[in-house]
């Protein structure tokens, strides 16, 4: 899962699903606060039938990546959604993708994108993230040191004003900026940063960073909301917080839906 800030107007769900709410990002474009990551390690073969799933219980907002390679599935599970009649058209959904390290930088940027609507088979995205403020000559993963080179950011981020600029991504922003990479950034951009998405939980609050970004209008959307549960490099904070048991045990719900 992935969540933002609260906001307030309801974005159209079908009949019998729950109406997420919205935040309005600083271009005017609706996000959906609860968003339906697809960046997990577990990668399920049947990818495409939940995201589907997800979109009939209410979902709007999906997140994807290059890096994550599950670009395709979400173009599929898209297209779906509308063939079944989940959602009336493309459009009632909010379509996050991200720019990975090795397209980081200046002449990459508008490239990298159309290559992941071509994977998507969209011709836009709602939001378009710089994955992580870093560079590298190659691709992989776990990432090789040794191809690790200057991250550019005036020059990366001028490659996303051009996306906004030629439709490509209704909003821009960046996900892993700390607050004082926030500060510079904002400091250059013609086009501010609509959010930055970073990990944020229970047990790992961000304030720094949520300061900064609520004085420029920058939404915080939080990845990893219950720490990233059982993964490899996840922590058993948010699932096994005393607290949060006590909440949801009070309100008759799951530890999960208690955090959020
Ligand atoms: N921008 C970035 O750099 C970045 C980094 C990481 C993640 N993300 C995005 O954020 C999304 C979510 O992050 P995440 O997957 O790392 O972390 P998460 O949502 O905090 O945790 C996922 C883990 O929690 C477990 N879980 C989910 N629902 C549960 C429930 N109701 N009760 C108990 N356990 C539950 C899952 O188990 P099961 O697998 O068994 O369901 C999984 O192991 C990703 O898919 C991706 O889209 C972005």
């Amino acid at each position: 899962s992935m969540a933002t800030g609260a906001g307030d107007d309801g974005h159209g769900a079908g009949a019998g699903a729950t109406a997420i709410p919205s935040v309005i990002l600083n271009t005017g474009h609706a996000m959906p606060v609860l968003g339906f990551g697809t960046g997990s390690p577990s990668k399920p073969a049947d990818l495409a039938n939940i995201i589907v799933h997800a979109v009939r219980l209410g979902y709007r907002h999906l997140d994807t990546a290059s890096m994550y390679r599950t670009e395709p599935t979400v173009g599929a599970a898209v297209a779906e959604s509308v063939r079944a009649g989940a959602v009336p058209s493309r459009t009632d959904l909010f379509v996050t993708s991200k720019l990975w390290i090795s397209d980081a930088r200046p002449g990459r940027v508008v490239p990298a994108l159309r290559e992941s609507l071509a994977r998507l088979g969209l011709a836009y995205l709602d939001l378009f993230l710089v994955h992580w403020p870093v560079a590298a000559t190659a691709g992989g993963l776990p990432v090789d040191k040794s191809t690790l080179v200057e991250f550019d950011m005036e020059g990366v981020w001028r490659g996303m004003e051009d996306c906004h600029r030629l439709g490509l991504a209704r909003s821009v922003g960046v996900s892993n900026f700390s607050a004082a990479k926030m500060e510079r950034l904002l400091a250059l951009a013609a086009v501010p940063p609509a959010v930055n998405q970073v990990e944020m939980n229970v047990g790992w609050r961000q304030e720094k960073v949520r300061e900064v970004c609520a004085r420029h209008g920058v939404v915080v959307a939080a990845y990893s909301p219950l720490g990233a549960y059982g993964g490899f490099w996840g922590s058993d904070a948010v699932m096994e917080s005393g607290v949060l048991h006590d909440v949801a045990a009070a309100r008759g719900k799951t530890v999960a839906q208690a955090n959020t």
